[in-house]
């Protein structure tokens, strides 16, 4: 069985991460969302695995590099532009051949793995088997219509009004019966080739095609918060380590990560949490549920729930919370005026 995760798409939600980062490389619990996918593949023995890039192909090359470091092999695809899901499979005709194959949403976090999911679509082998999961408001993803066993009768893309609260995860279990369908559909609305029109045009043909409901905690990296609630999700398994430095005057408590390299003084540290290697903190106060990365500077400083991305720094603000600070930036206070430089849609809060 082979993989075919989706890098391209312009991640226009995640901004302004996403003008410097494609968000599939967002760090949570200091872990590209990208490299847990390839963990995920690799827990089923998949190791041939076709990557679908766009503009931001060097960025996810620097990361993924040929695979070997992550133990899968990786082709590159190149999509010119983001005309769709659907579009993805089309290009990676070649790379696919006959074979089954998942179809992975690059940006998809399934902290339980999709090993039981795989294990389902080999017992029952249909055309196609979704992975679905209930949620509040199914508006804003592909929306399942199921038989009581489990059999999808129908499939819409982004519904105003859903018939079912079955969102459709961005994890699919593929036969090669999926390319005459993307070869079928037209583009859609919104101009794209919907993945979800090419099922439902296996469900009009008469084939199988299955959903099996994921239990486990599941979120797409689209936006900040979702960013924010993975980071929560995967530190609260986090596994307490402390390689780096820690003085005598700090406190660590709960389940903390300090890497190596990395220098905590005079601070306290209320896990779960991680210090990124070769981070120095002085006098602050971190945690709970924050991730540091690597290279960063906290100088009395105080953050919880957030997370810092490699080289940023906050120096003398004390409560930074639910924050994203991205790459290299900075956040310092004076006292009593504010100096902002402030890139394309980002938000800036001051709370009294
Ligand atoms: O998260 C699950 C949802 O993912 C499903 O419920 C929807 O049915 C499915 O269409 C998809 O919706 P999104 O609006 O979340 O898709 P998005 O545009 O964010 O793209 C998902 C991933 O695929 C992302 O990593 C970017 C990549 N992509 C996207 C497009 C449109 C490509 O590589 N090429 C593309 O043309």
């Amino acid at each position: 069985m082979k993989a075919l995760v989706l890098c391209g798409g312009s991640g226009t939600r995640l901004r302004p991460l996403s003008h410097s980062m494609p968000k599939q490389l967002i760090p949570v619990a200091n872990q590209p969302v990208l490299v847990r996918v390839m963990g995920n593949l690799l827990e089923l023995g998949i190791t041939d695995v076709g990557v679908i890039v766009g503009d931001r192909r060097a960025e996810i090359e620097e990361v993924l590099g040929d695979g070997s470091s992550l133990g899968v092999r990786v082709t590159y695809l190149r999509q010119d532009a983001p005309l769709g899901l659907a579009h993805c499979v089309r290009l990676a005709r070649d790379f696919l051949g006959d074979e089954d194959f998942v179809l992975y949403l690059g940006d998809t976090v399934l902290t339980d793995g999709i090993t039981d999911l795989a294990a389902e679509f080999h017992a029952t082998r249909p055309a196609a088997q979704l992975v679905v999961q209930k949620v509040a408001d199914p508006r804003a993803f592909g929306v399942a219509e199921t038989t009581e066993d489990g059999r999808v009768t129908g499939l819409v893309e982004k519904p105003q009004h859903p018939r079912t609260d079955l969102a459709v995860v961005g994890v699919y279990f593929l036969t090669s019966a999926i390319h005459r369908a993307v070869d079928a559909i037209r583009p859609s609305a919104r101009g794209e080739l919907e993945i979800t029109d090419a099922i439902q045009w296996l469900v009009d043909q008469g084939l199988e095609v299955r959903a099996s409901v994921y239990s486990g905690f599941w979120r797409d990296t689209g936006k900040v918060e979702e960013v924010l609630d993975c980071n929560r999700e995967l530190l609260n398994s986090l596994t307490p380590e402390v390689v780096g430095e820690v003085d005598a005057d700090s406190v660590l408590t709960g389940p903390v990560v300090v890497e190596p390299g990395a220098r905590v003084v005079r601070s306290t540290i209320t896990g779960p949490a991680i210090v990124g290697a070769g981070t120095l903190v002085t006098d602050s106060s971190i945690g709970p549920y924050t991730s540091i990365g690597a290279g960063c500077l906290l100088d009395t400083a105080g953050i919880s729930d957030s997370i810092m991305l490699a080289g940023s720094s906050v120096c003398q603000v004390r409560e930074v919370r639910g924050s994203v600070i991205g790459r290299g930036a900075s956040v310092l206070t004076g006292m009593a005026q504010h100096r902002l430089v402030v890139g394309d849609h980002t938000r800036v809060e001051f709370a009294a």
